[in-house]
């Protein structure tokens, strides 16, 4: 068997328990390497994200994504035989030709990417996909001439649901959103409820952020090379002077509660994102910054949480076997850890909520919410419960 397809076997063997079987022939007839050209086949075939475009501070700006995160949201989409797709962030191409092949020969999925350089990239990688067609455009306005479509996906995150998705989505379609809750993100699956959506599951993810006109307003700064923090909130601070703040750390305290990185990742951190306004996120790529992140993904790709606010910066911590705590940097450092390690306590109290049983409506923003945290956008009212 030729290298290549032992290894892209492997990747697969990593993701089945994402994906039910046709998401997995999807992956193991479609190679990820004639969409990564230049990437070395070891890369390619592990799962995990290769970034193929940084804009000029560094920060990734196209990408392929996690073949794990890829599987978990195409299962949620659950595109049929002949179903019209409508895939929001092209990039190479790779997750079009999945859907493609997932759609078969009597389907179709129209791709729209911002940026013409990628979609020119990615419609070379596809030119042997006759049901695939790449558009140039800012996906937030949809592409109107392919509508209406059964199944609509983003691979990029949004702050907020498009009324032209809404438009152009079939009445009984379905669409996939890694959707933004105050800086979290979970890939929604979404069908109609009245005027508004209503999900049918609700998973942890984490991608990088729509542009264009419907861009949210969080602020995500490259604070160090490989180091990116994301303010959702940022109410004046200086994502400069908080990436300096990491050269002043003040204390640091432990709890007596053992909280799992996949805990952080899928409960904690959207707790903090719905109780506390200044809280924010560290992520690490490539480089060892962070030494005691509660979530490593990698040796060198790691993730935490704090708040941030006055002088002062706390960040969850959780050195290896060891209990959860925080440290606290700057001025302000001591007083922030406490009210961080207050939000630990309270979530630990309240049963550790996590994404399992999370229910998340989105009607119309006027809309008196019946129960469960609100979260307003622009187009849309998010409102959160568990079940
Ligand atoms: C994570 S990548 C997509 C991965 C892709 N589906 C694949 O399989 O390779 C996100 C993509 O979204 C694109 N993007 C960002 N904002 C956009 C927008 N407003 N409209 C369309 N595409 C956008 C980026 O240029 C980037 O290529």
């Amino acid at each position: 068997m030729a290298g290549w397809r032992r290894q892209r076997d492997q990747m697969v063997d990593m993701i089945t328990s994402y994906a039910g079987e046709r998401v997995l022939a999807a992956f193991r007839a479609v190679p990820r390497h004639r969409f990564l050209p230049e990437v070395a086949i070891d890369e390619v075939y592990r799962d995990q994200p290769v970034v193929t475009r940084r804009d000029e501070s560094g920060l990734p700006i196209s990408s392929s994504s996690q073949p794990a995160i890829m599987a978990v949201m195409l299962e949620q989409l659950d595109v049929r035989e002949g179903q019209r797709v409508l895939e929001i962030g092209a990039g190479t191409g790779f997750n079009a030709a999945l859907l493609g092949h997932l759609a078969g020969d009597t389907g179709s999925v129209v791709s729209v990417d911002i940026d013409q350089e990628t979609v020119d990239t990615a419609r070379k990688h596809l030119a042997d996909t006759p049901n695939v067609t790449v558009v140039c455009g800012d996906g937030a306005d949809g592409v109107p001439d392919g509508a209406p479509y059964d199944r609509l996906i983003c691979t990029v995150g949004v702050w907020d649901i498009s009324p032209s998705w809404r438009d152009q989505l079939a009445p009984a379609g379905r669409m996939v959103l890694p959707l933004d809750l105050r800086g979290v993100q979970r890939s929604v699956a979404f069908e109609r409820d009245g005027d508004g959506w209503v999900s049918r599951s609700v998973e942890p993810c984490g991608f990088m952020r729509l542009r264009g006109r419907m861009a949210g307003p969080e602020v995500v700064r490259m604070v160090r090379p490989g180091l990116t923090l994301s303010l959702p909130d940022p109410h004046g601070l200086d994502p400069d002077r908080i990436g300096q703040l990491l050269d002043e750390p003040t204390n640091e305290q432990v709890t007596d509660l053992m909280v799992s990185g996949a805990e952080v990742f899928g409960g904690l951190s959207l707790w903090l994102a719905i109780h506390e306004p200044a809280w924010c996120v560290l992520n690490e790529h490539g480089h060892r910054w962070l030494a005691a992140a509660p979530v490593r993904m990698q040796p060198d790709t790691g993730m935490t949480a704090g708040v941030a606010g006055g002088d002062g910066l706390a960040l969850l911590t959780k050195p290896d076997e060891s209990a959860i705590g925080a440290t606290g940097f700057g001025a302000d450092g001591d007083v922030l850890t406490v009210r961080l390690l207050d939000h630990v306590r309270a979530w630990h109290a309240a049963g550790r909520p996590g994404t399992s049983g999370l229910c998340v409506k989105a009607v119309p923003p006027t809309t008196p919410a019946d129960g469960g945290e609100v979260i307003d956008k622009t187009y849309t009212r998010l409102v959160i419960s568990q079940t």
